[in-house]
């Protein structure tokens, strides 16, 4: 019977073990980095913005790096993949709801790993809008 230690299922596994978008971006044009409030494990997220369309800029491409769980880097992988090509408006958009679902589920004990990509997506588009309205 499911119950919040319920162990991850094969989706998260497999994201877990073979992330497609971990590592670091060269020369990023923003960084976001959050602790997590929950469990204090870190998160970063870099990011690259074409920028081509000044009023709708989008990413170009989005990695992440944490000392967070399995959960964490299952979402965060998700999310990457949700968040690539995206204008920044629509990334902002997304939420831990949608990671979730593409996960096909998480422990109800660890659905705080999947806020943390978020708010750290979040964190590194804020960053980037500052420094590109700050003339
Ligand atoms: S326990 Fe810290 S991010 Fe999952």
């Amino acid at each position: 019977m499911a119950n919040k230690f319920t162990s991850y299922n094969k989706e998260v596994m497999k994201r877990f073990l073979h992330p497609k978008n971990s590592g670091e971006i060269k020369n990023p044009d923003a960084v976001g980095k959050i602790r997590n409030d929950y469990c204090g494990d870190l998160m970063e997220i870099y990011l690259k913005i074409d920028d081509k369309d000044k009023k709708n800029p989008r990413i170009k491409d989005v990695k992440f790096q944490t000392m967070g769980c399995a959960a964490a880097i299952a979402s965060s992988d998700v999310l990457c993949e949700l968040a690539r090509g995206k204008t920044l408006e629509q990334a902002k958009k997304i939420d831990n709801k949608l990671i979730i679902k593409r996960l096909k589920g998480l422990p109800s004990i660890k659905l705080h790993c999947s806020v943390l990509g978020e708010r750290t997506l979040r964190d590194a588009i804020e960053k980037y809008e500052k420094k590109n309205s700050e003339g």
